[in-house]
């Protein structure tokens, strides 16, 4: 025993999620692609998904989610704002500043995180390390993707899979030992499979290479069979060893929380850890893959439809470009803001 008080850990008091109105079904999508309801269905598990209006933007749907978030919070202020999402609103600057400055907060911290689908458990980790050092008490992170603006309309495999939406939450300075505190956080990452999902123009590596970029360069790409393999083995890992840091065994995990890739991925991820398909959260099927927007918005839907509640031991795993990956668990906290209704329309808080 050195004496010394453990760091404060970030513990969950605030949700919102917030889809734009737009629905989009795979029937929408036959109209100008050649795929069927039936290939997307059985292969992603996808029926709808929602899209935005020419002139929203990533930070639109962001201020959404996060104001949701910071009511169910009681409201208030915080020290740090954070956006992981893969569709900034510009190269630069990041996307966090003018968040924070709609929601009113001007002045604190911001900074985005670029982590594709693993985006939010980034985003997630950097709350919890700021509030470990003292840096802040209360941070909103908000996962926000307007995947529409970067997907190929061209390209039947991603076109069918990718989607627009925002989920928030806020999390605050507690103990480790209360409901709602972020356990222990895996994160890794491969850079050797960086080509694996890509948005291979618009960036520094292609603008000095004096080469023009071709136009579906400036579109996401995505070697999707790789993908699946690499999302199933690494998920997993990811997830085992959050459990093993939490001191959980797979039987302990009440609602397991995927990142919303595919429900095929999701479910052998899910096979493979030993979790019960009962045992399992999933809402991809009216959502799409939302990447980093995608945990925050499941952890809403699950608690607008009753399948999560308090003292539930929750596990989130995701994966995502890089390549990569992140786990964590939590004990889903009773307060009172992270039980109210859906919101109306297009929301989910
Ligand atoms: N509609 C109809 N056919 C399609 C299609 C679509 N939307 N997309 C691809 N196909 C075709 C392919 O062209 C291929 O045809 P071919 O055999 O004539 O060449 C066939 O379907 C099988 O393609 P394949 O890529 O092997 O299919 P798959 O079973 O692997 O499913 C994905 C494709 C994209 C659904 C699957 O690879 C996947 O889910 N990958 C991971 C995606 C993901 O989660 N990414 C995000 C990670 S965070």
């Amino acid at each position: 025993m050195n004496g010394r008080a453990s760091p404060p850990a970030a513990v969950l008091t605030g949700l919102g999620g917030w889809l734009p109105p737009r629905v989009v079904t795979n029937d929408d999508l036959v109209r100008r692609l050649d795929t069927s309801d039936e290939w997307i269905r059985s292969r992603t598990g996808i029926s709808r998904r929602h899209v935005i209006d020419p002139g929203m933007s990533t930070a639109a749907l962001a201020v959404e989610a996060g104001a949701l978030a910071l009511k169910s919070s009681g409201g208030g202020d915080v020290d740090s704002v954070i956006v992981a999402t893969t569709t900034p609103e510009r190269l630069c600057p990041a996307t966090a500043p003018l968040v924070a400055a709609r929601l009113g907060l001007t002045g604190v911290a911001a900074h985005d995180v670029s982590a594709v689908c693993t985006g939010f458990l980034y985003a997630l980790a950097s709350a919890v390390g700021q509030i470990a050092a003292g840096l802040a008490r209360r941070v909103l992170v908000i996962g926000a993707e307007a995947y529409s603006t970067i997907i190929n309309p061209l390209d039947r495999q991603t076109a069918v899979i990718f989607a627009d939406g925002a989920g928030a939450v806020v999390v605050e300075a507690g103990s480790p030992d209360e409901p709602g505190a972020i356990g222990p956080m895996v994160l890794g990452s491969d850079g050797e499979l960086s080509d694996l999902i890509t948005i291979p123009a618009g960036g520094s590596q292609q603008r000095s290479s004096g080469q023009p970029a071709r136009p579906e360069d400036h579109y996401f790409q995505m070697r999707g069979r790789d993908v699946y393999r690499h999302a199933v083995e690494r998920t997993t890992a990811a997830a085992q060893a959050a459990l093993e840091r939490a001191g959980w065994q797979a039987g302990d995990v009440d609602r397991f929380l995927p990142h919303q890739a595919n429900a095929r991925i999701c479910s052998a991820i899910g096979d493979e850890l030993g979790i019960p398909a009962e045992r399992r959260a999933g809402n991809i099927d009216r959502v799409g893959n939302t990447a980093a927007a995608s945990i925050p918005l499941l952890m809403a839907d699950t608690v607008a439809s009753g399948l999560l509640g308090p003292g539930d031991r929750v596990l989130l795993a995701a994966f995502g470009g890089g390549l990569t990956w992140a786990a964590t668990t939590l004990t889903w906290p009773a307060s009172a803001g992270l039980r109210q209704p859906t919101h109306p329309g297009s929301s989910t808080a």
